[in-house]
């Protein structure tokens, strides 16, 4: 294994900037690159750059590699697919690798109770999978709003982003949105939303949802679904407690509405089970799934019980969702991840949270270490009674930590990320929180 990381150069590196001058000319302006990291290879949670310069991975393409970059399984895969054909299009014709991903994927989700009476369909991203969710919910149950929660992430496309509500820039200017969304409060026991004590609370956050939006703003038989991530990701890795999501599961129930878990950022492993639900006894009728499917091949899937899914030929479809590459990568991915990926993201992401937690004592920055899996959130704070936001800090330990060679993002408006390939390992976890520890050292906390 590659020593990582060894930075041999300040930062960005001749090509690296020469590089980012070119992309700054001619792509869009509108992507959220926090730094110059100019990828040339990678191999497992080591990346390089086009200088030369070897990188720890703790971002992993925003929690996509899942089995770590260029698996050599899931590269064989694709190479033995893209040998045989690239494309057929699963629309208007059959071929056995999306086939078989749906056999696969009515074994491993969280729907149907088990029973594994469970369809596909297949689009190529995350967004894509959330636009097949809402439309399907509504179809189904031929009702048409929505309940989503504040501080969720669901995507940047139009139907997407109307249930989006994580930060006003990915909305501002795009108006209106799709009409029929509600946004409840999502159980952000550390910051609750409504002012309460997690010891001595019940899910208040529902009660909102039942005492006011049920009564104030919409009937319940009117509402197609309820869209929840079982853990928020993009709004700051937030871990709800169990009864909120159990809570929320009896309400829809009760009131004949469909349950959507967004797994996108969650699923395929990263919280160290398959689903985030899983952590949570929760089954619902609807599961969206992207990011970590295929381990970086384009993928979106919306998951949802037979007997919902019984919409007619060209109610939905795309002509490259499902591809059969990235249906191949995706099978050679669930393989990976069930022969012993998953129980690595639980006992390496344990150890590291356990980590997290023990720089606690030496840097008031931390305010909340949470997380399941290698899905773990560092929320940093400039006062631990009042919970300022460190929000400056946070950035700059971004960009400190990448200038130390350590690729991380952040989440929400003052968290950090860590949501590395989940082949990490333990020596490279330790590596990474030695890395945070020195950064948080140099940080001045801004006092207001
Ligand atoms: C929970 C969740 N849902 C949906 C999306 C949208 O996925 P994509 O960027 O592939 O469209 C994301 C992306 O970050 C996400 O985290």
């Amino acid at each position: 294994m590659r020593q990582a990381p060894e930075i041999k150069m300040p930062l960005p590196g001749p090509k690296a900037a020469a590089l980012v001058n070119r992309d700054r000319k001619y792509v869009s302006p509108s992507y959220t690159r926090d730094y110059p990291f100019v990828m040339a290879k990678g191999e497992g949670a080591i990346v390089e750059d086009v200088d030369g310069n070897v990188f720890l991975d703790c971002a992993a393409g925003i929690a996509v590699t899942s089995t770590g970059h260029a698996h050599p399984d899931v590269v064989r895969a694709i190479t033995d697919q893209a040998q045989k054909f690239l494309h057929m299009s699963g629309t208007d014709f059959y071929y056995e690798p999306q086939v078989q991903l749906a056999e696969e994927i009515a074994g491993i989700v969280p729907v149907g109770g088990g029973t594994g009476e469970v369809r596909s369909f297949f689009g190529n991203s995350g967004a894509e999978a959330i636009e097949a969710a809402l439309k399907l919910a509504r179809w189904a149950t031929k009702r048409f709003n929505v309940i989503a929660f504040l501080g969720s992430f669901h995507g940047r496309t139009l139907g997407a982003l109307a249930v989006t509500s994580s930060k006003y820039i990915q909305r501002k200017g795009f108006g209106p949105m799709m009409p029929g969304v509600y946004h409840a409060p999502y159980a952000n026991c550390y910051r609750c939303p409504l002012g309460l004590r997690p010891e001595s609370c019940a899910s208040e956050c529902l009660n909102y949802l039942e005492d006011q939006i049920l009564v104030h703003l919409v009937s319940p038989d009117e509402v197609a679904a309820v869209l929840v991530e079982p853990i928020q990701g993009e709004g700051g890795y937030v871990v709800p407690p169990a009864h909120f999501l159990q809570r929320l599961r009896e309400l829809t129930k009760q009131h004949g509405m469909l349950l959507i878990a967004d797994e996108v950022q969650s699923g395929m492993g990263r919280t160290g089970r398959m689903f985030a639900c899983e952590h949570f006894d929760l089954d619902v009728d609807i599961i969206t799934i992207a990011k970590g499917i295929a381990s970086g091949m384009p993928l979106g899937v919306t998951a949802a019980r037979a007997d919902v899914m019984t919409w007619p030929p060209g109610a939905h479809a795309s002509t490259f969702g499902g591809n059969p590459v990235s249906a191949a990568a995706a099978l050679a991915t669930i393989k990976v991840l069930k022969a012993g990926v998953i129980q690595n993201a639980a006992t390496v992401g344990a150890h590291m949270i356990d980590r997290l937690k023990g720089l606690m004592d030496k840097h008031q920055l931390i305010g909340d270490v949470r997380g399941k899996g290698l899905m773990i959130g560092v929320e940093l704070v400039r006062d631990r009674t009042t919970k300022e936001r460190a929000t400056t800090e946070r950035d700059q330990v971004v960009q400190a930590m990448f200038q130390k060679g350590v690729l991380i993002l952040g989440a929400g408006r003052n968290a950090i990320r860590f949501a590395p390939p989940m082949v990490l390992t333990r020596e490279q976890a330790d590596s990474i929180v030695n890395i945070f520890d020195d950064v948080l050292g140099t940080i001045a906390v801004k006092r207001s």
